[in-house]
């Protein structure tokens, strides 16, 4: 038994998806988020500044004495493995649990994934997705326009700013039949309303933040570490109001009281 939290972090609102699939799951846990909304967005930023910027994210959350790490941001986990696996905590990311889940798409159909514009860019989601559903045809779409959207807080089915941004982005799956699409960026979960709404039903999504948060559920149980009163702490360097209101309609109306913390200082390279 072991009553440390769990710390997951993302960029800014989007992690919170990973939180509330992992609370559903293990209701008892103690977590600590920590969102990097005074930073967010990381998806269109070299490279190397993500690796410099998941280096800081992580020493943060691990200054909060967890006994485990969910990386609940699709970027940071693609950009910064190195970073990731010098942890020597259990960890997980997103991309191992979404492919994994991907995999067990029936038929042949092609299959789809979006994330961010680094994340798509390194071609990490689509090889690890060749490599596991052989035979199938990839289609990976970055779609820089939503991460801003959501923080902004336009993510109604609704939204005639939101919908013509997917439309945008996702015509050409949209035209290619994909059996599933992974949402490969933990934000697009808020908006799996708007995507399903443009795609049709037929299409299933794939939250990524779902499969990291059962990935780490089995961790915690096979290693005989769970335990916890159910706490949740949120950390945001962002403006706590809105992160708070934000955060508790994301979370299905939980009653969110953010702490601040200021933005961390990264060279601009
Ligand atoms: N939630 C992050 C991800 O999964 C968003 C990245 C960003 O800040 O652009 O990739």
């Amino acid at each position: 038994m072991d009553n440390r939290p769990v710390g997951i972090f993302d960029t800014g609102l989007g992690g919170l998806t990973a939180v509330k699939a992992f609370r559903e799951l293990m209701p008892k846990e103690n977590i600590v988020y920590f969102g990097d909304s005074g930073r967010v967005p990381y998806g269109g930023r070299p490279r190397e500044m993500i690796r410099k910027m998941a280096r800081q994210d992580l020493e943060l959350v691990l200054s909060y004495d967890v006994k485990a790490v969910i990386v609940a941001c699709g970027t940071i986990t693609v950009a910064a493995p190195d970073v990731l696996d010098a942890c020597e905590l259990p960890l997980t990311g997103v991309l191992k649990a979404g492919v994994c889940a991907m995999s067990c798409v029936a038929g042949s159909a092609p299959l789809g994934v979006i994330a961010t514009e680094a994340s798509i860019r390194c071609g990490a989601f689509k090889n690890a997705l060749s490599a596991a559903c052989p035979g199938r045809e990839i289609i990976d779409i970055a779609c820089p326009e939503f991460v801003p959207l959501i923080e902004s807080w336009h993510i109604s089915a609704d939204d005639p700013l939101l919908t013509d941004a997917v439309e945008r982005a996702l015509r050409p799956m949209k035209q290619s039949g994909i059996a599933a699409l992974l949402l490969g960026c933990t934000h697009y979960g808020i908006i799996g309303d708007a995507i399903s709404a443009y795609l049709g039903g037929d299409v299933q999504l794939i939250s990524a933040s779902e499969c990291a948060a059962k990935e780490m559920r089995d961790r915690i149980l096979s290693s005989g570490i769970a335990g916890g009163n159910g706490e949740t702490r949120f950390i945001t360097s962002g403006h706590t109001d809105s992160f708070d209101a934000e955060a508790s309609a994301i979370l299905g109306g939980w009653d969110v009281r953010s702490e601040y913390t200021a933005p961390m200082e990264v060279d601009e390279q």
